[in-house]
């Protein structure tokens, strides 16, 4: 997704605007720009990477400036429709994340007025429009030109011979980071961590003036107190650390991220204030997630289910806008990594309208989906750069065991067991990562094939989800998750030699079920590849790869087979040459619908 950076101090800009921009690389992008205003505004923009760019660029005297990195909705890559935009004088200047609805319109309207647009972007009216009203006061301007706008926006804008910067949100995050006589603009904390970890969030309808040393929001004309947030993350979590991709350095944290997310919950007692407000008592429960939280999400109905013996209804935060419905005397969770995903947010808002209090897990403070929560229960999974969720996944699980487990109907001696096993589960994990070599050996066979199916029956058909998704994303080969209840019901069709069939076996209930769902599969001639749980002769047997893993309790078995089917998407994306942590069209943080 696009992101936004902005500069104002005594630094030149140019190259804190470029260091931020690469900090943002990480949320995907296919052209990028910035702006340095001196006596007149200088913009280089194109369809480039961030250092590309970076390097014909010319050196611009200018301690203010505004950088973009877009990924394309409205026209497509090039150096024309690439952020940031100007008026036709050259004199105001915007870089936007969000979707401008009513733009044709505006369009229409400025053009009639005179004003000559150059690109095919929604985000063009915006300066053009900040012109129309502008007569030195830059505030006044964009507040009176954002009255006219639809849609969603997060927003800098700067005006020759003006030392401020005028930011703006509505349904797209805008951060300050503050500095000792500067003062850095982002739409993501990663972006700026090189400079401070004093961050103020804007709220909707926030309209900001930061100068070098103050920073002022006003809300519908008054003005108004943000809360400055202390981050935590520091640069090196948001470094490789000698790891080839982030993807890589991530999957090896998992023990540590297992460790930081329990430690917290038990150093801050959190699970205990969601038994306090009663809200399990009240039954039903509903979840709401995208992509992978989803399949977080899909394996908390599991856990909640099993040890709770409640009902759970998971549904895509995209989907619930459109069809679902919920009582309001339901729990309802939302799971989203960034806090900032556009259709869980959309659910949350629906959801909070209709008289709910909802619950999020999230990885991000501060963060929008965090602030319109009743009731945040935070992962530590520190910052995940790589496109592809990794590390928020796991501590998304954490997170939901430690909800699910106060509120456990099973017998206490089980609950202990069940708790200490937890505990232990970094060590099972780092088990996992030691027999990296053989994994990626396998994938070494598996990055041969075009298609290729992931199942899995019980707590693990997430699982198998989870695993196609990490495929498909990052090697481009087309793989589908599966129930393997589900295969004789229409894939079949598509097994053979060529389709190889990666079976995510549980050690539980659904165990036999899966021997036969194997050999259904075998008997269709599809290579077959299956993790298990630790020392099961009758499916080496079987199979034509086994990828061993720890034995764990079956409810935590998602744990460990997910760090393993991790380690395959990520050895198969690399034995096909793949850039791992920005895989082409897809976006760390999807704030548009
Ligand atoms: C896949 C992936 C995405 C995200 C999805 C939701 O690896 O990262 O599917 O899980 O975009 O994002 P969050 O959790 O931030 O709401």
């Amino acid at each position: 997704m696009c992101g936004i950076v902005g500069y104002i101090g005594d630094k030149q800009a140019q190259p804190v605007l470029f260091n931020c921009l690469a900090r943002l690389e990480y949320r995907g992008y296919d052209s990028c720009g910035i702006a340095v205003a001196g006596s007149e505004v200088k913009v280089f923009k194109d369809a480039v990477r961030v250092k590309a760019l970076e390097k014909v660029t010319p050196k611009l005297a200018g301690t203010l400036g505004i950088g973009h990195t877009r990924w394309a909705t409205h026209g497509e890559p090039s150096r024309v429709n690439a952020h940031p935009h100007l008026d036709c004088p050259g004199k105001i200047c915007v870089v936007h994340n969000g979707i401008i609805n009513n733009y044709q319109k505006l369009r229409q309207k400025l053009a009639r007025a005179g004003h000559h647009f150059v690109s095919e972007t929604d985000t063009e009216v915006l300066p053009h429009l900040v012109e129309e009203y502008y007569d030195g006061n830059l505030e006044m301007a964009v507040s009176r030109a954002l009255q006219e706008v639809e849609g969603s926006y997060a927003i800098v804008v700067l005006a020759v011979g003006n030392r401020e910067l005028v930011i703006a949100r509505r349904d797209s995050p805008i951060i300050v980071g503050l500095g000792d006589r500067e003062n850095y603009i982002a739409s993501d904390v990663p972006a700026i961590l090189d400079y401070t970890s004093r961050v103020v969030y804007l709220e909707d309808n926030d309209i900001g003036v930061v100068t070098a040393n103050s920073l002022q929001i006003k809300n519908g004309g008054a003005e108004v107190a943000r809360k400055e947030h202390k981050i935590s993350w520091t640069v090196e979590d948001a470094q490789k650390a000698g790891y080839e991709y982030f993807m890589l350095k991530e999957i090896h944290e998992q023990p540590k991220v297992i460790r930081d997310t329990i430690g917290g919950y038990v150093a801050e007692g959190e699970a205990v204030g969601l038994a306090d407000s009663g809200d399990f008592d009240l039954g039903d429960v509903l979840i709401l997630a995208s992509g992978t939280s989803y399949h977080a999400a899909l394996v908390g109905k599991y856990i909640i289910e099993e040890l709770v013996r409640t009902p759970v209804r998971t549904e895509l935060a995209s989907e619930f806008n459109y069809c679902g419905c919920t009582s309001p005397r339901s729990v309802t969770i939302v799971v989203t990594q960034s806090g900032e995903t556009a259709d869980a947010l959309k659910a949350m808002k629906r959801l909070k309208g209709e008289g709910c209090r909802v619950s999020v897990i999230t990885n991000v403070v501060g963060s929008t989906a965090s602030r319109l929560a009743d009731r945040v229960i935070y992962t530590r999974a520190g910052p995940e750069i790589s496109v592809a969720a990794t590390k928020s996944f796991l501590a998304q699980l954490m997170a939901l065991y430690w909800l699910a487990l106060p509120y456990s109907k099973i017998d206490i001696r089980r609950l202990d067991s069940l708790i200490t096993e937890l505990r232990q589960l970094p060590g099972k994990v780092q088990q996992v990562l030691d027999r990296e070599g053989s994994i990626a050996e396998c994938a070494k066979q598996l990055a041969k094939f075009d298609n290729i199916f992931f199942v899995g029956r019980g707590i693990n058909y997430p699982v198998a989800l989870e695993g196609a998704l990490k495929l498909k994303e990052i090697s481009y080969i087309h793989a589908e998750g599966c129930a393997a209840g589900e295969l004789k019901h229409g894939p079949f069709a598509l097994l053979g030699k060529e389709v190889p069939v990666v079976a995510v076996v549980g050690n539980d209930n659904t165990y036999e079920a899966m021997l036969t769902s194997i050999k259904e599969v075998k008997a269709r001639h599809s290579p077959v590849i299956a993790i298990v749980g630790n020392g099961d002769g009758e499916i080496e047997e079987l199979v034509n790869t086994v990828i061993s893993v720890p034995k764990v309790e079956p409810i935590f078995s998602p744990v460990v087979n997910t760090v393993a089917l991790q380690l395959l998407a990520y050895y198969t994306a690399k034995e096909r040459g793949c850039p791992i942590d920005f895989p082409r069209n897809l976006a760390k943080s999807v704030t548009v619908e």
